[in-house]
């Protein structure tokens, strides 16, 4: 595999009334494509991490209730719209952290309502376009976002980072590990330590397979190694995503995240989440207003394990996220740029309509 095939793999795309999107919950070991035509099907496919990453769940969403629509058996446009409203609900409810889920949603609903007096076929069609918008946008953030990433490191860094914000968790090249894919194609040498990110793996699984397809110097920890690397001297810089920004910085990201910013705060190591600007909900003022994803013990307990490694009635507290506090954070890279503390008067100059309209 490529370089070229890692970042502009279609891992979510429409074709004809399917959603095609990649199973990433069987990655490494088999590349399978699913192909779901009911809400159901969308439904799970979000809650099981089969397609995962806030940009990513944001595109599926938008080519779901588009397909979904044409579904629809309604008279006239109120029923029409009860039924439309009821799926959207439904597909909002399989997570709830990550921002862009909801935020998709209500801009494929903005469509609808703008389409009250239209045809159905014009309406229907509108959904389309809308839904390839979202899928356009995000690819052109993702270059920009990797292209600022990028600036913020030279030549023989070593960067850590956690998760997966790669090509699979967006549409092309990812967000905070899209300056690593950048760095092969301008030949700048970073070095990347990916950390496994308990319990899922998504740095083990994922994010360190991505990188070795496209041939980007890599190495595997676990999560515990971070401390050890950092005061080894090998990590210039942590960059990882985001799944919601609130208007004062904070940031909620995979579990885990913080404590990584805690350490590298401790080694004076600078700390960067990246993300689409769709991730900042201006209308969150803290982190402690965001709703924290809870998640099932048997994923700490059996998930990728042989054997359960732990009894049955052992308790289990399973966080999907935690939030970064802003002020272990160095800067916020966005599709329009840098966003350096202090954080909200700065989303302020630089998103002056979207703070204004919260
Ligand atoms: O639970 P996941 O795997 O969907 O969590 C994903 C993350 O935390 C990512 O860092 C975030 O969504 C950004 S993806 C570009």
């Amino acid at each position: 595999m490529s370089l070229e095939a890692v970042t502009h793999a279609a891992n979510v795309r429409r074709d004809g009334e399917v959603l095609v999107t990649l199973d990433q919950t069987l990655l490494p070991n088999e590349t399978k494509y699913l192909e779901l035509t009911t809400a159901e099907e969308m439904w799970e496919a979000i809650y099981k991490l089969r397609v995962r990453g806030a940009p990513a769940i944001g595109i599926f969403a938008g080519y779901a209730m588009a397909i979904l629509a044409k579904k629809i058996e309604a008279e006239d446009f109120d029923s029409f719209y009860a039924e439309y409203s009821r799926l959207s609900a439904y597909l909002n409810s399989s997570r709830p952290t990550a921002v862009n889920l909801s935020c998709m949603l209500r801009r494929m609903d903005g469509v609808v309502l703008a389409h009250k007096n239209a045809s159905r076929s014009e309406l229907l069609a509108a959904l389309d376009v809308e839904a390839k918008a979202i899928h356009d946008e995000d690819i052109a953030m993702c270059r920009k976002i990797s292209e600022y990433g990028l600036s913020l490191l030279k030549d023989g860094d070593g960067v850590i980072t956690h998760c997966n914000a790669g090509p699979i968790a967006t549409s092309r090249y990812g967000t905070a590990q899209g300056p690593f894919y950048l760095s092969k194609e301008f030949g700048k040498n970073i070095h990347v330590y990916v950390d496994e990110t308990r319990p899922l793996l998504q740095g083990a699984r994922l994010t360190s397979y991505e990188l070795t397809k496209a041939g980007v110097p890599c190495t595997l920890i676990c999560d515990n190694m971070a401390s050890i690397v950092m005061k080894q001297g090998k990590v210039q810089a942590v960059f990882f995503g985001c799944d919601r920004i609130a208007r004062n910085g904070d940031v909620a990201n995979k579990i885990g995240s913080s404590g990584l910013a805690i350490i590298a705060n401790h080694y004076g190591i600078p700390v960067y989440s990246l993300g689409p600007s769709t991730t900042i909900d201006f209308a969150c003022p803290t982190g402690d207003d965001i709703p924290i994803e809870e998640r099932r013990p048997e994923e700490i307990k059996e998930l990728f394990y042989e054997k359960p490694m732990a009894l049955p009635e052992v308790k289990c507290y399973n966080p999907a996220f935690d939030v970064t506090d802003h002020s272990l954070l160095s800067g916020i890279v966005t599709e329009r740029g840098i966003v350096y503390p202090p954080f909200a008067e700065n989303f302020a100059k630089m998103f002056p309509e979207e703070m204004a309209n919260v």
